[in-house]
């Protein structure tokens, strides 16, 4: 390749690396606070701020304590939040209604953070795990995962959601054709301009064992969701499925989880285009943050690496539970 011409010592990589100025001064890729969207977990009560075990430094929070931190978060220059319900086990069942309940928890919090902080960004999850006494996120009848039956569910919690003042929706559900179902009522209801972020390449993964118990479902899930998250093994179907979600009316397309998928952010970005985050996902939180508390890494350093990675695997942006102590190191910078 005709860019490495010269030959040692006429070339020596290690002249750019010489100095902080010169390294910062050719730096490919930069992780700003605009890249980060903050995943919170809300749960039910007041004055509430509820440890989860598996997640050190991440709380459950009730709706009041959460905007507090959203306030204290938007602060620091974070200016998108994806919020997350740990719903009581009596209002989970089969049928999964409380998923359109326009007072359920997401919705009563998007409500409450759009009264006292309108700039900040809101995603939701639209699926029905939370909401599901057997974990799954898709209606299940003689213990199959339906598809079309939920796309109907689906759809009917996409529109309390976005109703609720929702700026970003999230299918995370996996089921054939919800972005096309969740755009179409979207158009037919004025909400033109409401954004769909899909979990297009959503895999089955290990990696979510601490958000199943963060959201209260781990005890729940019967079998596992192998029918309809992605093989692991494969990138090609990957690929297919982003294709059909911007088909449908994707504004923005996900991987996750994020570190072990970065092949897929590139090949992604690469392909198609199109606005493109990462989830580094609870089960990648715990593992650094294990390794933090443990003394086996540098904090500020390794956060910012693992980010950093994403933006270099071609990401325009990366849901982290680390944004806020990422927001306060790249202020201190
Ligand atoms: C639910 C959902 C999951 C996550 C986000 N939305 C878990 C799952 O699919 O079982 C995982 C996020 C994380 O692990 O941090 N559809």
């Amino acid at each position: 390749m005709n860019t490495y011409v010269t030959d040692f010592p006429s070339r020596r990589g290690r002249r750019l690396r010489s100095n902080p100025w010169i390294r910062n001064l050719v730096a490919e890729n930069h992780v700003t606070i605009n890249d980060l969207i903050w995943p919170v977990f809300v749960r039910e009560g007041t004055n509430t701020t509820e440890p989860v075990p598996e997640l050190p430094g991440i709380n459950r929070y009730s709706i009041d304590t959460l905007v507090e931190q959203v306030i204290k978060v938007s602060d620091l220059g974070i200016r998108c939040i994806a919020v997350f319900p740990c719903t009581p086990s009596n209002l989970k069942n089969e049928t999964c209604e409380e998923a359109w309940n326009s007072g359920n928890l997401v919705n009563k919090t998007t409500q409450a953070i759009k009264r006292k902080i309108p700039e900040m960004g809101v995603m939701l999850d639209v699926a029905l795990d939370p909401y599901n006494s057997l974990g799954h996120d898709g209606l299940v009848r003689n213990g199959q995962v339906l598809n079309d039956e939920t796309l109907e569910a689906l759809r009917k919690q996409a529109l309390v959601q976005a109703d609720s003042g929702a700026d970003i929706l999230g299918p995370s559900d996996m089921m054939d054709g919800r972005v096309k179902v969740i755009r179409e009522a979207l158009e037919k209801n004025s909400y033109q301009n409401t954004l769909i972020l899909s979990y297009s390449a959503k895999f089955a993964s290990s990696f979510y064992g601490p958000f199943r118990s963060a959201i209260g479902s781990s005890g729940n899930l019967v079998g596992d969701k192998k029918t309809y998250q992605l093989d692991y093994r494969n990138s090609e179907e990957a690929l297919r499925d982003v294709a059909a979600d911007i088909k449908e009316g994707a504004d923005m397309v996900m991987v996750k989880p994020g570190m072990p998928y970065l092949d897929l952010c590139r090949q992604i970005k690469e392909k198609f285009k199109i606005p493109t985050f990462a989830y580094q996902v609870s089960g990648e939180y715990a593992m650094i943050a294990s390794g933090i508390e443990k003394g086996f890494f540098d904090k500020n350093q390794v956060i910012i690496e693992s980010i950093s990675c994403f933006k270099r695997a071609g990401c325009d942006g990366v849901l982290t539970y680390f944004a806020p102590e990422l927001a306060k190191i790249l202020n201190s910078t």
